[in-house]
Protein backbone atom coordinates (compact mmCIF):
# COMPACT_ATOMS: atom_id res chain seq x y z
CA UNK A 1 0.00 0.00 0.00
CA UNK A 2 1.16 3.48 -0.40
CA UNK A 3 1.93 6.01 1.66
CA UNK A 4 -1.03 8.24 1.89
CA UNK A 5 -1.14 12.19 2.29
CA UNK A 6 -1.93 11.92 5.89
CA UNK A 7 1.23 9.84 7.07
CA UNK A 8 3.84 11.94 4.48
CA UNK A 9 2.47 15.38 5.88
CA UNK A 10 2.34 14.34 9.52
CA UNK A 11 5.24 11.91 9.89
CA UNK A 12 7.97 14.93 10.50
CA UNK A 13 5.49 16.80 12.02
CA UNK A 14 5.28 14.04 14.99
CA UNK A 15 9.27 13.46 14.70
CA UNK A 16 9.20 17.23 15.93
CA UNK A 17 6.89 16.68 18.30
CA UNK A 18 8.18 13.72 20.63
CA UNK A 19 11.81 15.16 19.68
CA UNK A 20 10.72 18.20 21.94
CA UNK A 21 9.40 16.53 24.76
CA UNK A 22 12.35 14.08 25.11
CA UNK A 23 14.93 17.21 25.05
CA UNK A 24 12.87 18.81 27.78
CA UNK A 25 12.75 15.74 29.97
CA UNK A 26 16.25 14.63 29.87
CA UNK A 27 17.04 17.83 31.05
CA UNK A 28 15.82 16.29 33.95
CA UNK A 29 17.40 13.01 33.41
CA UNK A 30 18.98 11.44 36.96
CA UNK A 31 17.39 14.06 39.31
CA UNK A 32 15.12 12.22 41.14
CA UNK A 33 12.16 14.21 40.50
CA UNK A 34 9.32 12.17 38.27
CA UNK A 35 6.93 14.69 38.50
CA UNK A 36 9.06 17.59 37.26
CA UNK A 37 10.29 15.33 34.09
CA UNK A 38 6.95 14.48 33.41
CA UNK A 39 5.98 18.08 33.46
CA UNK A 40 8.30 19.71 31.59
CA UNK A 41 7.92 16.78 29.13
CA UNK A 42 4.18 17.78 28.70
CA UNK A 43 4.80 21.50 28.44
CA UNK A 44 7.54 20.67 25.59
CA UNK A 45 4.62 18.20 23.70
CA UNK A 46 1.89 20.49 24.23
CA UNK A 47 3.89 23.90 22.97
CA UNK A 48 4.98 21.51 19.75
CA UNK A 49 1.73 20.06 19.42
CA UNK A 50 0.08 23.73 18.77
CA UNK A 51 2.23 24.53 16.39
CA UNK A 52 0.98 22.00 14.12
CA UNK A 53 -1.41 23.31 10.92
CA UNK A 54 -3.87 20.39 12.55
CA UNK A 55 -7.37 19.85 13.76
CA UNK A 56 -5.88 17.98 16.66
CA UNK A 57 -7.88 15.92 19.81
CA UNK A 58 -6.24 13.98 22.43
CA UNK A 59 -7.70 10.52 22.63
CA UNK A 60 -5.26 9.31 24.68
CA UNK A 61 -3.25 11.86 27.14
CA UNK A 62 -2.20 12.71 30.39
CA UNK A 63 -6.07 12.07 32.07
CA UNK A 64 -9.35 13.22 32.21
CA UNK A 65 -9.72 17.21 32.37
CA UNK A 66 -10.19 17.61 35.75
CA UNK A 67 -7.22 15.73 36.99
CA UNK A 68 -4.70 16.92 34.33
CA UNK A 69 -4.72 20.50 33.24
CA UNK A 70 -2.70 19.89 30.09
CA UNK A 71 -2.91 17.71 27.23
CA UNK A 72 -6.25 16.04 28.80
CA UNK A 73 -8.34 13.86 27.06
CA UNK A 74 -10.77 15.64 24.69
CA UNK A 75 -8.13 18.24 24.79
CA UNK A 76 -8.18 20.03 21.04
CA UNK A 77 -4.81 21.09 19.76
CA UNK A 78 -2.94 22.88 16.67
CA UNK A 79 -4.69 25.29 14.87
CA UNK A 80 -7.31 24.17 14.09
CA UNK A 81 -6.29 24.53 10.43
CA UNK A 82 -5.55 20.96 8.77
CA UNK A 83 -6.36 17.64 8.78
CA UNK A 84 -8.94 15.72 11.53
CA UNK A 85 -6.49 14.10 13.73
CA UNK A 86 -6.30 11.54 17.00
CA UNK A 87 -3.52 11.94 19.10
CA UNK A 88 -1.86 9.26 21.47
CA UNK A 89 0.38 10.16 23.93
CA UNK A 90 2.76 9.70 26.38
CA UNK A 91 5.26 12.85 26.85
CA UNK A 92 7.22 10.73 28.99
CA UNK A 93 6.72 6.97 29.37
CA UNK A 94 9.20 5.88 31.64
CA UNK A 95 9.12 8.80 34.73
CA UNK A 96 11.02 6.51 37.03
CA UNK A 97 13.40 5.30 34.12
CA UNK A 98 14.27 9.02 33.85
CA UNK A 99 13.89 10.14 37.23
CA UNK A 100 16.69 7.24 37.79
CA UNK A 101 18.76 8.14 34.44
CA UNK A 102 18.34 4.39 33.74
CA UNK A 103 17.77 3.19 30.15
CA UNK A 104 14.69 3.23 27.87
CA UNK A 105 13.20 6.17 28.84
CA UNK A 106 10.68 7.77 25.47
CA UNK A 107 9.11 10.29 24.78
CA UNK A 108 6.30 8.74 22.61
CA UNK A 109 2.94 9.60 20.23
CA UNK A 110 0.76 8.26 17.69
CA UNK A 111 -1.16 10.21 15.25
CA UNK A 112 -4.85 8.41 12.94
CA UNK A 113 -7.15 10.06 11.38
CA UNK A 114 -10.13 11.13 13.13
CA UNK A 115 -11.93 7.55 15.19
CA UNK A 116 -8.50 5.95 14.19
CA UNK A 117 -7.82 4.53 18.09
CA UNK A 118 -9.71 2.83 21.21
CA UNK A 119 -9.83 5.88 23.28
CA UNK A 120 -8.34 3.68 26.17
CA UNK A 121 -8.88 4.46 29.71
CA UNK A 122 -6.09 5.33 32.48
CA UNK A 123 -6.54 1.71 33.67
CA UNK A 124 -4.27 -1.47 33.69
CA UNK A 125 -4.00 -3.45 30.28
CA UNK A 126 -3.20 -7.39 29.40
CA UNK A 127 -1.58 -7.92 26.82
CA UNK A 128 0.45 -10.00 24.17
CA UNK A 129 2.96 -8.25 21.43
CA UNK A 130 4.73 -10.64 19.10
CA UNK A 131 7.03 -8.35 15.52
CA UNK A 132 6.19 -9.24 12.28
CA UNK A 133 6.81 -12.69 10.11
CA UNK A 134 4.87 -15.25 12.00
CA UNK A 135 1.10 -16.53 10.76
CA UNK A 136 -1.80 -14.31 12.01
CA UNK A 137 -2.95 -15.70 15.43
CA UNK A 138 0.42 -18.02 16.39
CA UNK A 139 -0.20 -16.36 20.02
CA UNK A 140 -3.36 -15.74 21.85
CA UNK A 141 -3.86 -13.39 24.86
CA UNK A 142 -6.12 -16.36 26.17
CA UNK A 143 -3.64 -19.20 25.78
CA UNK A 144 -0.73 -19.59 28.94
CA UNK A 145 2.32 -18.40 28.53
CA UNK A 146 3.91 -21.61 28.22
CA UNK A 147 1.95 -22.37 25.26
CA UNK A 148 2.34 -19.16 23.21
CA UNK A 149 6.26 -19.46 23.63
CA UNK A 150 6.03 -22.68 22.26
CA UNK A 151 4.21 -22.05 19.51
CA UNK A 152 6.46 -19.27 18.81
CA UNK A 153 9.20 -21.36 18.90
CA UNK A 154 7.89 -23.65 16.82
CA UNK A 155 6.83 -20.75 14.31
CA UNK A 156 10.49 -19.93 14.58
CA UNK A 157 11.97 -23.29 14.02
CA UNK A 158 14.10 -23.21 17.10
CA UNK A 159 13.88 -24.78 20.22
CA UNK A 160 12.01 -23.07 23.33
CA UNK A 161 14.74 -22.66 24.87
CA UNK A 162 16.04 -19.50 22.51
CA UNK A 163 12.78 -17.50 22.66
CA UNK A 164 13.01 -14.58 25.14
CA UNK A 165 9.77 -13.17 26.60
CA UNK A 166 9.80 -9.53 27.76
CA UNK A 167 7.88 -8.91 31.14
CA UNK A 168 7.31 -6.06 33.73
CA UNK A 169 8.98 -7.28 37.05
CA UNK A 170 6.07 -6.68 39.19
CA UNK A 171 4.88 -9.49 41.70
CA UNK A 172 1.30 -9.87 39.31
CA UNK A 173 3.42 -11.40 37.19
CA UNK A 174 4.61 -14.24 38.86
CA UNK A 175 2.16 -16.79 37.40
CA UNK A 176 3.66 -15.71 34.18
CA UNK A 177 7.01 -15.76 34.87
CA UNK A 178 6.99 -19.58 36.22
CA UNK A 179 5.11 -20.43 33.48
CA UNK A 180 7.73 -19.24 31.10
CA UNK A 181 10.45 -20.67 33.06
CA UNK A 182 8.92 -24.16 33.08
CA UNK A 183 8.89 -24.66 29.59
CA UNK A 184 12.43 -23.54 29.29
CA UNK A 185 12.15 -20.01 27.65
CA UNK A 186 14.20 -17.13 29.21
CA UNK A 187 12.78 -14.17 30.55
CA UNK A 188 13.98 -10.50 30.13
CA UNK A 189 12.48 -8.45 33.32
CA UNK A 190 12.35 -4.70 32.68
CA UNK A 191 11.27 -2.65 35.81
CA UNK A 192 9.44 0.12 33.68
CA UNK A 193 8.67 1.24 30.29
CA UNK A 194 6.42 -1.23 28.24
CA UNK A 195 5.92 0.59 25.19
CA UNK A 196 9.57 0.33 24.44
CA UNK A 197 8.91 -3.92 25.54
CA UNK A 198 6.44 -4.15 23.15
CA UNK A 199 8.39 -2.92 20.15
CA UNK A 200 11.62 -4.56 20.94
CA UNK A 201 9.37 -7.44 19.78
CA UNK A 202 9.96 -6.07 15.95
CA UNK A 203 13.72 -5.05 16.41
CA UNK A 204 16.14 -8.51 16.33
CA UNK A 205 19.29 -6.52 17.95
CA UNK A 206 17.23 -7.10 21.21
CA UNK A 207 16.84 -10.64 21.69
CA UNK A 208 13.05 -10.29 22.40
CA UNK A 209 10.70 -11.88 20.58
CA UNK A 210 7.25 -11.87 22.63
CA UNK A 211 5.68 -9.33 25.11
CA UNK A 212 3.57 -10.41 28.08
CA UNK A 213 2.32 -9.25 31.15
CA UNK A 214 -0.08 -6.22 32.12
CA UNK A 215 0.91 -2.68 31.95
CA UNK A 216 -1.30 0.78 31.32
CA UNK A 217 -3.83 0.51 28.59
CA UNK A 218 -2.64 4.01 27.29
CA UNK A 219 0.23 2.47 26.67
CA UNK A 220 -0.89 -0.61 25.30
CA UNK A 221 -2.55 1.02 22.99
CA UNK A 222 0.72 3.22 21.48
CA UNK A 223 2.72 -0.40 21.45
CA UNK A 224 -0.08 -1.52 19.33
CA UNK A 225 -0.09 1.63 17.01
CA UNK A 226 3.37 0.60 16.45
CA UNK A 227 3.43 -3.07 15.77
CA UNK A 228 0.82 -1.92 13.36
CA UNK A 229 3.48 -0.16 11.74
CA UNK A 230 5.77 -2.86 11.04
CA UNK A 231 2.78 -5.53 10.32
CA UNK A 232 3.30 -7.44 13.88
CA UNK A 233 0.65 -8.90 16.67
CA UNK A 234 -1.04 -7.74 19.50
CA UNK A 235 -4.29 -8.20 21.56
CA UNK A 236 -5.23 -6.18 25.06
CA UNK A 237 -8.16 -6.72 27.29
CA UNK A 238 -8.89 -4.03 29.68
CA UNK A 239 -8.71 -4.57 33.36
CA UNK A 240 -10.31 -2.75 36.18
CA UNK A 241 -8.98 -2.75 39.85
CA UNK A 242 -10.85 -0.02 41.55
CA UNK A 243 -14.63 0.71 41.56
CA UNK A 244 -14.72 4.24 40.14
CA UNK A 245 -12.70 2.44 36.59
CA UNK A 246 -15.49 1.29 34.51
CA UNK A 247 -17.36 4.45 34.95
CA UNK A 248 -14.59 5.94 33.81
CA UNK A 249 -14.40 3.46 30.75
CA UNK A 250 -18.11 3.92 29.82
CA UNK A 251 -17.62 8.08 29.61
CA UNK A 252 -15.25 7.71 27.15
CA UNK A 253 -17.45 4.74 25.56
CA UNK A 254 -16.75 1.37 26.15
CA UNK A 255 -19.47 -0.55 27.64
CA UNK A 256 -17.90 -4.29 27.19
CA UNK A 257 -15.26 -4.34 29.81
CA UNK A 258 -14.11 -8.02 29.24
CA UNK A 259 -13.63 -7.44 25.44
CA UNK A 260 -10.36 -9.14 23.78
CA UNK A 261 -9.11 -6.41 21.28
CA UNK A 262 -7.28 -7.45 17.93
CA UNK A 263 -4.63 -5.28 16.97
CA UNK A 264 -7.06 -3.56 14.17
CA UNK A 265 -9.62 -2.88 16.77
CA UNK A 266 -7.21 -0.98 19.32
CA UNK A 267 -5.79 1.17 16.23
CA UNK A 268 -8.24 0.89 13.23
CA UNK A 269 -7.19 2.96 10.74
CA UNK A 270 -3.48 3.45 9.05
CA UNK A 271 -0.93 5.57 12.46
CA UNK A 272 1.81 7.18 12.40
CA UNK A 273 3.88 6.26 15.49
CA UNK A 274 7.19 8.41 16.56
CA UNK A 275 9.22 7.29 19.60
CA UNK A 276 12.22 9.80 20.98
CA UNK A 277 14.94 8.00 23.25
CA UNK A 278 15.03 10.61 26.19
CA UNK A 279 17.67 8.39 28.23
CA UNK A 280 19.81 5.74 26.16
CA UNK A 281 18.26 2.31 25.14
CA UNK A 282 18.01 -0.78 23.34
CA UNK A 283 16.48 0.61 20.48
CA UNK A 284 17.18 4.79 20.32
CA UNK A 285 20.00 6.78 21.72
CA UNK A 286 19.48 8.91 24.32
CA UNK A 287 19.30 12.71 24.11
CA UNK A 288 23.25 14.43 24.00
CA UNK A 289 24.27 17.80 24.74
CA UNK A 290 27.94 17.95 23.66
CA UNK A 291 29.93 21.35 22.86
CA UNK A 292 26.45 23.90 22.51
CA UNK A 293 24.55 21.09 20.13
CA UNK A 294 21.44 18.65 20.96
CA UNK A 295 21.40 15.17 19.61
CA UNK A 296 18.30 12.89 19.22
CA UNK A 297 17.28 9.72 17.89
CA UNK A 298 13.69 9.43 16.97
CA UNK A 299 12.14 5.80 15.31
CA UNK A 300 8.85 7.20 12.94
CA UNK A 301 7.04 4.40 11.75
CA UNK A 302 4.15 4.68 9.10
CA UNK A 303 1.25 1.82 9.04
CA UNK A 304 0.60 1.99 5.47
CA UNK A 305 3.35 1.62 3.71
CA UNK A 306 4.68 -0.23 7.00
CA UNK A 307 7.59 2.33 6.35
CA UNK A 308 10.71 2.65 9.77
CA UNK A 309 12.65 5.44 9.62
CA UNK A 310 15.58 6.49 12.13
CA UNK A 311 15.84 10.14 12.41
CA UNK A 312 18.99 11.74 14.23
CA UNK A 313 18.96 15.41 14.68
CA UNK A 314 21.79 17.57 15.54
CA UNK A 315 20.84 21.50 16.28
CA UNK A 316 22.61 24.07 18.13
CA UNK A 317 21.55 24.87 21.65
P1 LIG B 1 5.12 5.99 33.74
O1 LIG B 1 6.05 6.56 32.75
O2 LIG B 1 3.78 6.64 33.72
O3 LIG B 1 5.75 5.95 35.09
O4 LIG B 1 4.80 4.47 33.29
C1 LIG B 1 5.80 3.50 33.28
C2 LIG B 1 5.22 2.11 33.16
O5 LIG B 1 6.25 1.17 33.41
C3 LIG B 1 4.56 1.79 31.81
O6 LIG B 1 5.48 1.53 30.79
C4 LIG B 1 3.73 0.61 32.16
O7 LIG B 1 2.69 0.39 31.23
C5 LIG B 1 3.21 0.96 33.53
O8 LIG B 1 4.16 1.90 34.08
C6 LIG B 1 3.09 -0.19 34.46
O9 LIG B 1 2.42 0.22 35.59
P2 LIG B 1 2.83 -0.22 37.07
O10 LIG B 1 4.12 0.49 37.41
O11 LIG B 1 1.70 0.24 37.92
O12 LIG B 1 3.02 -1.70 37.07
Amino acid sequence: MQSTDFERDLAMDAVRVTEAAAIAASKLAGRGDEKAADQVAVDAMRTALNGLDIDGKIVIGEGERDEAPMLYIGEKVGTGKGPKIDIALDPLEGTTLTAKAMANALAVMAFSPSGGMLHAPDTYMDKIGIGPGYPEGIVDLDAEPAENVLALARAKGVNVSEITACVLDRPRHADIIASLRKVGARVHLITDGDVAGVIHTAEPETGIDIYLGQGGAPEGVLACAALKCVGGQFQGRLVFKKDDERARAERIGITDFDRKYSLNELVKTDAIFAATGVTKGAMLDGVRFERGFVTTETLVMTSADRTVRRIRLRRPV
